[in-house]
């Protein structure tokens, strides 16, 4: 058993361990990946502020994330297609934030259903939803999302198209797996993966097959998107479908004050200011860099989350110092669901949730609202490079 120290030893694994296909579904970004880049870059070129002779005994990462206590405010983010980066990804994923103590998010696009989750954990968890146009089956799947138990709704409002990746394009991701000659000889290397997917009948997504008419290809994401998705979405439709749901909502992939004052004013639990992790507009900002500017503007009418680009507890407490309530990670997960199933979820989490407190103490603070931006050193001009 390799000795894991950090989320980039569980990605290597994830890569060594998990089919091609699905192991570049989740490293990719649009177009030329230079968003997706720039997450990750963007919060290293934050630094952190040492202080010495601060009493750093009692710590905690302990927090709440809309009004629900959690180990530490990190939630895991909705993701289309875990149970192809490992059988049963979204149950073993849901189960390790549930024993951690943070909140786990099903995507719509799962491969296990909202009710295969629900059977496998005892507490709530959250349920994301796309801005679809068909209201029958989003009436459907919220109320399968209410009758499992389902405790806030993720709206997800930056994906009315899909913006496109390439890799998914030329290796030709489909869930499951067509078993073409180049798809065969690369799960030769990958027998675990192939083993533990014979053994699950959990394979096709398992919110949409048998859930809905007409998809021509059920199987290929991006024709369900082209299908299905709004692109006439707007603000009173998005209140709809809050009102459909009538519980707590989170809007998520917000970019902009303008956008943020309006999913505030629509009254919004929490916002996720997120780029999709890079996946859909190449060029936009990084969520690091918005983040200030969208908490000045909303931070007392929402809880004010982020996404994108977080790799390490240093990352978290970056964002949670420049004024985010919580933040949501995708393939920091991913990665560690890809390299060892549940445990590695764990271990992902177990690896940020040392790292924050770690570099709390070392910036000598003890608790998670103590944060703030005297823990930060950011290059001069950071925030207004570009306008
Ligand atoms: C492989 C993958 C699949 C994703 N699928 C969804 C999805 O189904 N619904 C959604 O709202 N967001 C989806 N996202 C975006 C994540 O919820 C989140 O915004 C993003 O991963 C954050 O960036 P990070 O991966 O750098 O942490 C996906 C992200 C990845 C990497």
């Amino acid at each position: 058993m390799p000795v894991i120290t950090s989320i980039a030893d569980l990605k290597r694994l994830h890569k060594r361990r998990t089919p091609k296909m699905f192991y570049d579904y989740a490293e990719s970004g649009s177009y030329t990946e230079q968003t997706f880049r720039e997450n990750t870059e963007d919060f290293a070129q934050i630094r952190l502020n040492q202080r010495i002779a601060r009493d750093m005994t009692g710590r905690s990462t302990k927090s709440t994330m809309l009004g629900q206590d959690v180990a530490m405010p990190v939630a895991l983010a909705p993701v289309g297609m875990t149970g192809m980066q490992r059988a049963d990804g979204e149950i073993k994923a849901a189960r390790a934030a549930e024993k951690f103590g943070v909140p786990y998010t099903l995507s719509t696009m799962s491969i296990c259903s909202i009710e295969d989750v629900a059977e496998n954990v005892s507490q709530p968890f959250w349920f994301q939803i796309y801005t679809l146009t068909d209201d029958d089956y989003n009436k459907r799947v919220l109320d399968r999302a209410r009758a499992a138990g389902c405790s806030a709704l993720v709206i997800t409002v930056d994906l009315q198209l899909l913006g496109q990746r390439h890799k998914d394009l030329k290796n030709g991701l489909t869930a499951p797996p067509k078993f073409t000659p180049a798809v065969l000889a690369d799960l030769a290397t990958k027998w675990r993966w192939g083993i533990e997917m014979l053994q699950t009948k959990r394979r096709f997504f398992g919110n949409i097959v048998g859930h809905v008419e007409s998809a021509a290809d059920p199987a290929s994401l991006a024709s369900w998107t082209a299908e299905k998705f709004d692109q006439s979405l707007n603000w009173d439709r998005i209140k709809q479908l809050m009102d459909m749901w009538g519980g707590k909502v989170i809007l998520k992939g917000i970019l902009s004050e303008e956008d943020a004052e309006m999913a505030a004013a629509t009254g919004a639990d929490a916002i996720v200011v997120s780029n999709h992790g890079g996946r859909q507009l190449d060029g936009a900002l990084s969520s690091i860099r918005m983040l200030p500017k969208i908490v000045n503007a909303v931070g007392d009418k929402t809880e004010v989350w982020l996404d994108s680009g977080i790799r390490s507890g240093q990352d978290v407490l970056k964002a949670l110092a420049l004024g985010a309530k919580g933040v949501m990670i995708g393939r920091a997960y991913v990665y560690g669901l890809g390299a060892m199933g549940e445990p590695g979820v764990t271990k992902a989490l177990e690896v940020i949730q040392k790292e924050l407190d770690t570099s709390m103490a070392l910036c000598g603070k003890r608790r998670i609202e103590d944060l703030g931006r005297d823990d930060l050193l950011i290059p001069n001009g950071f925030f207004d490079t570009y306008s």
